[in-house]
């Protein structure tokens, strides 16, 4: 993967927490440096378990806070000087730290840093499985994205000194993190000033009676990545959104729909004037031909329950298709690519990102999405496994792309 190298001059700072993956910390401050950034580093006192001061110093090359120089340096404010960098990056990251900085407090070096910076903030968490799905866990990691924080990992696989512990734990990979920090230091592009883009997202629910429905897993997770992305890169966003656990993107008009017949409405009155329409939201095949009104008690026996397709939405913007782009997405368990190019065709969308539901760590629920952009003509490109938000940027790419080769007319 070719990445743009920011400026020379980017410095990025590195926190490290205590975990025992506060071990690799060095190569990852290599790592950065080799990418040509300035990189100053972190220790927490927990960190200092695992890792010495100077094995950091040497890495980084230069600068290494810990909180005895907070201490000693007072009133001299070494917080504010960590904190003058173009982003911050976590590794090591561990529960105590995510708890801190979700709550906002200022009683370390590190947790005093990451309040007073600006720029992008990376977190690489690597602790014990259960630690990281604990509700407290999840709900500060949810609280820091809310804010913009961003995260890579933790990763399946072997970790612990002894490799004793295997499973959800352990810490990307030095060169992961690295690249994943010159992504986020890259310039934004401001392409879509002036566009109107349109972004679907989450599943529908199709009601048989007031309190059961027919749906499916789809998190939303995509579709908020592209309508972040569009409007980060000066899109006016519409997001139209099934239920799904995330909060309505600050800067984006989020309209939220439960049935597919109401995701239709709001997509087809939001797309009248948008140059880019994306459907990334996972619409129900079929609804109750007819819904009861009342919960319908239970019989004894099978129960038939009578469907009926809902109108694909895709397919009727691709209709009328004006100078719009149109872009779906496909998710297929075999014959994906002509699966997904027939698609294209038949609902005249300019491509479709084919993604499959098997792969770990992607498609429902995951931060990364692994996919196949195909032509309605069967011309297709695999993408590596990247985050949501990347793919977001890439599909953007092409948006603009097939916006700009229209006619005008
Ligand atoms: O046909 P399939 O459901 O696989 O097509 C997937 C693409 O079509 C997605 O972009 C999805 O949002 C869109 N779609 C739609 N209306 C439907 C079904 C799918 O717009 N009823």
């Amino acid at each position: 993967m070719t990445e743009a190298t920011p400026a020379s001059t980017s410095c990025v700072l590195v926190i490290v927490g205590g975990s025992m993956a506060a071990v690799k910390a060095p190569s990852v401050l290599r790592r950065l440096r080799e990418q040509g950034l300035g990189v100053r580093a972190i220790a927490t006192r927990a960190a200092l378990a695992f890792i010495t001061e100077l094995s950091l110093s040497t890495a980084a090359d230069g600068l290494v806070g810990t909180d005895a120089h907070w201490f000693e340096a007072r009133p001299d404010a070494l917080h504010l000087t960590h904190a003058r960098v173009d982003g911050v990056v976590v590794v090591a990251a561990s529960a105590e730290l995510l708890a801190g900085a979700a709550g906002g407090h200022a009683n370390d070096l590190a947790l005093a840093s990451l309040l007073s910076v600006r720029g992008p903030v990376l977190w690489v968490p690597a602790m014990n499985e259960a630690m990281w799905r604990s509700p407290a866990v999840q709900a500060n990691v949810e609280r820091l994205r809310s804010w913009g924080h961003r995260f890579l990992g933790p990763e399946v696989g072997a970790f612990g000194t002894r490799g004793e512990g295997s499973g959800l734990g352990r810490m990307a990979e030095p060169e992961d993190i690295a690249a994943r920090m010159l992504t986020l230091l890259r310039p934004v592009k401001r392409d879509l000033e002036g566009m109107r883009v349109v972004v679907s997202a989450g599943p529908t629910r199709e009601y048989l009676d007031p309190v059961r429905f027919i749906s499916n897993p789809s998190s939303g997770k995509m579709g908020f990545a592209v309508a972040e992305e569009a409007r980060d890169r000066g899109a006016d966003v519409t997001l139209v959104t099934g239920p799904v656990t995330l909060g309505d993107p600050p800067g984006v008009t989020t309209v939220r729909i439960e049935s597919a017949l109401e995701l239709r409405d709001a997509v087809v009155a939001a797309a009248a004037d948008a140059d880019i329409v994306v459907m990334t939201a996972a619409v129900a095949d079929y609804r109750a031909a007819e819904q009861a009104s009342e919960k319908q008690a239970k019989i004894a026996g099978d129960v038939t329950i009578h469907l009926t397709p809902n109108p694909d939405i895709l397919a009727h913007l691709g209709a009328d298709k004006g100078k719009r782009v149109l872009v779906g997405f496909a998710m297929e368990t075999h014959a994906g690519v002509e699966r997904a190019a027939a698609k294209a065709a038949r609902k005249n969308a300019d491509f479709i990102l084919l993604n499959y539901p098997t792969r770990e760590g992607t498609a429902f629920g995951g931060d990364d999405n692994q996919v196949t952009l195909v032509r309605p003509d069967g011309r297709h490109e695999d993408w590596p496994r990247v985050s949501k938000r990347e793919v977001a940027r890439r599909l953007l790419d092409e948006a603009v792309q097939a916006a700009h080769a229209r006619p005008t007319v």
